[in-house]
């Protein structure tokens, strides 16, 4: 990508503000009501040290207040042991994604015995029972008050669930107050564990299925009645992981040859139902799933391959030839009784960071919209550069798009009392090259025409995921 916009994408955030009142551009509807929270890297840079991809560095939270047309805005670093001892040493210290810090012998020897685990929980934002939780694939989540995004505390996996690695993207069944999560257990022979909580506390087991060598796995997938493992073949010999001698990521091989080995477990007691090979693909992210007749459908935003893991090395991206490797959006059917797996491709469009309204259709076979970052195809040098809308049922895409901006995942706000899946707003933090700076845009997700922005007076930083969480009672997002 060109130079200006990676120094602003992947460079560092020199201040933690906060606005009562952005300058606004259009309009923001005056039903939204609430914030949206975002989670993602702060800096890339520490001392004179620059983390290496863009799955490393310390957590930012970005928080944006809705109020009769008015936007808020607030900063700041997640006040983490991983953080501050960064900025104390001036140097990076704990091993992150695909960074370890520059140890002389004796310190990774040390690291064998007593590992530095990074507490850094950058990736997402949920509200697990009565706290708001920044979330990290690392076993350390972070608890922090969402008035003024102070951390308050820790909730450790491997204290509770002993699993070392989880996702982010836990799944939610708001009639019963339980969330379900996926972490992986390291040892000679590994386990995947997926647990519940229930009202975010009494962390609960339900499934304890032994692995070999297990895959990386950024999301699951869970419909009415099963969860849905997609071990993809990029796997790891955990033995490998015990003595850091390489970057967590990069202990994990690609073999297409094992295929793709997708494991249903039904929901309450935790068995193994089902088990079925395919072709081999990697993704982060599930979308939905949903159940029809003795089919299992399950949507995943697929790759070829996990070559976009490779994509996202800062070094690879500063190039001014730098490209992506395109996710695009697979509806596989699993046909339980006859035992067999298919898919079909359902948009030809690059899709990232896909959301969709789960509140109203997770697990709905009804559901016809996902929303993602995309790349425009005259412009497929740099990074995502624009939203797209997908219409499962029309097979027909809408994007919003405009030269020289860079939109993240752009988070689905829907409007109280809709009737249409679509009536709502899209909420979007877009990096502008020209401006040198950031704005949030707000899309109507009906029509997918700009309705306004809020100019943020810095840059924000490429970041991840975030959630819109509502003042209103029954319309609590997650
Ligand atoms: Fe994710």
């Amino acid at each position: 990508m060109n130079r200006t916009v990676f120094e602003l994408g992947f460079g560092k955030t020199e201040d933690e503000i906060q606005v009562d009142r952005l300058p606004i551009q259009g309009k923001f509807p005056d039903w939204l009501l609430g914030s949206l929270i975002r989670n993602g890297p702060g800096t890339f840079h520490i001392g004179d040290e620059t983390y290496r991809h863009w799955f490393d560095a310390p957590a930012m939270l970005h928080k944006f207040t809705f109020e009769d047309g008015v936007v808020g805005y607030a900063n700041k670093f997640l006040d983490t042991q991983s953080y501050r001892a960064s900025m104390q040493q001036g140097q990076i210290v704990y091993p992150e994604f695909a960074t370890n810090p520059q140890w002389s012998f004796l310190e990774r020897v040390k690291n064998v015995y007593a590992p530095k685990i990074t507490d850094s929980a950058k990736v997402n934002v949920a509200k697990i029972g009565p706290n708001y939780m920044a979330l990290a694939e690392t076993p350390i989540q972070v608890t922090f008050d969402p008035d003024n995004l102070d951390t308050t505390g820790t909730f450790s996996y491997e204290e509770n669930l002993n699993g070392q690695m989880t996702t982010v993207h836990p799944h939610f069944d708001p009639t019963r107050n339980l969330t379900y999560n996926l972490v992986t257990r390291f040892h000679q022979t590994s386990h995947y564990r997926i647990y519940q909580l229930k009202n975010g506390q009494n962390p609960k087991m339900i499934t304890n299925i032994p692995v070999n060598k297990p895959a990386y796995m950024h999301s699951f997938g869970m419909s009415e009645n099963y969860f849905i493992l997609t071990e993809f073949p990029l796997v790891v010999n955990s033995l490998a992981l015990m003595f850091w001698l390489k970057p967590y990521i990069e202990n994990y091989q690609w073999k297409p040859s094992k295929g793709t080995r997708v494991t249903v477990i039904d929901r309450r007691s935790g068995e193994i139902v089902f088990r079925i090979k395919t072709d081999p693909f990697f993704a982060f992210h599930h979308v939905n799933a949903f159940e029809k007749g003795d089919e299992l459908i399950v949507d995943i935003d697929a790759y070829t391959d996990a070559s976009i893991i490779q994509n996202f090395y800062l070094d690879k991206l500063a190039m001014p030839n730098s490209g992506l490797a395109f996710g695009k959006l697979r509806r596989y059917r699993i046909d339980m009784k006859a035992k067999r797996i298919s898919y079909e491709t359902l948009s030809e469009a690059c899709v990232e960071l896909p959301v969709f309204d789960v509140s109203r259709y997770q697990n709905s076979g009804d559901y016809r919209f996902i929303y993602a970052v995309s790349i425009n195809e005259n412009q497929r040098s740099g990074f995502y550069n624009q939203i797209v809308k997908v219409d499962i049922q029309g097979k027909a895409d809408a994007y919003w798009y405009q030269p020289g901006c860079y939109p993240g995942e752009p988070v689905f706000v829907g409007r109280p009392g809709r009737q249409a899946e679509d009536d709502g707003v899209i909420l979007s933090v877009v990096l502008d090259e020209n401006a040198q700076s950031s704005f949030l845009l707000a899309l109507d997700a009906g029509s997918f025409l700009e309705l306004g922005r809020a100019k943020i007076p810095q840059p924000v930083l490429f970041g991840y995921h975030g959630a819109f969480f509502d003042n209103r009672p029954s319309e609590t997002g997650a």
